[in-house]
């Protein structure tokens, strides 16, 4: 049996891995600047948020059709599937695609058709999470909320996402509250490269139910406390946070000292096709980096459960598995020693 997951942060944009994009790239007569395979992995070396963001979205150019954004979604579910992952909340960015002139609908219904076929292909829950570019105009994200809202296309929540510093959450509270008044669930990312203040502002002004990185919260107590105090999720992304230079290696990822501070930190895999690996990749090699052991690994996994927009009866049911996962794992004459990946 697999560690059960559940997958918080992820950006379907940020799984187009090299093979399906050149494939696409053929698919769609698309001229690459990259001759190779390797001649692409090659830019995967960023400085900053900034410099991935440009690979990021220069990437997507190969994405155009609805059965390309069904594709792409397809192969996520697919790789999650072997990951253990058994429900994702996935974040998609209109405007990485709108700005290039591809039709929001055909975006979006193309990253539906895979989603609505994913209980039944891949023993996957979904939820679908539009996420706005904050260094945009917030009028243009407000624009395109109320076009999906006109549209009645299913989504389940907003975030806010793209390059952090200068862009606070203060300039989208319109966008926020009209999402609020439609039912929709709200998060943001805050506190990735931005200071504390961005985190603060995301729940005081934005009224968001998680945080996606957070990481930079662990420089204020008082926002710890709070964080702490109303059980406030950081979806946490460890390779994604060295990969951009966040942290300087996965051995100084304060992630320990967040799960001993009482934060309600899971772990997720943001961008994997950029950053090195999937969700049980970045478990892996922190539980071989901190020896995490199966307790740790099970908090992990219960604090994606909580932290998810799923029912309490499915939560339930989730967390039940964690549980049988832990008792074999407590008893290894009767499971295999292998901590994420044994099946
Ligand atoms: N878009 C895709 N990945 C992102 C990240 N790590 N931070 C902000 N925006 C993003
Ligand atoms: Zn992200």
């Amino acid at each position: 049996m697999k560690l059960p997951l559940v997958e918080l942060h992820l950006h379907i944009e940020g799984t187009l891995e090299p093979e399906l994009l050149f494939e696409l790239a053929e698919r769609n007569a698309v001229t690459l600047p990259w001759a190779s395979l390797d001649e692409l992995r090659a830019q995967y070396d960023f400085a900053d948020l900034q410099s991935f963001l440009d690979l990021y979205y220069r990437a997507l150019d190969v994405v155009r059709e609805r059965i390309d954004f069904a594709d792409l979604t397809r192969a996520y579910l697919a790789r999650a599937r072997t990951a253990g992952v058994r429900h994702a909340e996935i974040f998609f960015d209109p405007q990485a695609h709108t700005s290039r002139g591809v039709p929001l609908g055909t975006a979006l219904a193309g990253v539906r058709d895979a989603l609505d076929r994913s209980v039944d292909e891949w023993g996957i829950t979904t939820k679908l999470i539009v996420t706005f570019l904050r260094d945009r105009p917030a009028d243009e994200a407000l624009q395109i909320l109320r076009e999906i809202l006109a549209d009645g296309v299913a989504i389940d929540g907003i975030g806010l996402d793209s390059a952090e510093v200068g862009y606070p959450p203060a300039l989208f509270t319109e966008v926020f509250d009209l999402a609020r008044a439609h039912g929709l669930r709200l998060v943001a990312h805050a506190g990735e490269e931005g200071p504390p203040d961005y985190v603060w502002q995301a729940l005081d002004l934005l009224g968001v139910e998680r945080i996606d990185h957070g990481i930079r919260s662990l420089e204020d107590e008082a926002l710890l406390d709070r964080l702490v105090r109303d059980r406030v999720p950081l979806t946490v992304c460890p390779f994604s946070n060295v990969r951009l230079r966040v942290i300087d290696t996965l051995a100084d990822h304060p992630i320990v000292r967040m799960l001993d501070r009482g934060l309600l930190a899971c772990i997720n895999s943001d961008d994997p096709a950029y950053f090195g690996g999937y969700i049980d990749d970045n478990l892996a090699a922190l539980d071989a980096e901190f020896d995490l052991g199966p307790d740790r690994l099970a908090l992990l996994a219960r604090n994606g459960i909580e932290a998810s927009f799923l029912t309490p009866a499915e939560k339930a049911a989730l967390l039940d598995e964690v549980e049988t996962w832990l008792t074999a794992r407590r008893e290894p004459a009767s499971g295999p020693a292998t901590a994420i990946r044994s099946s």
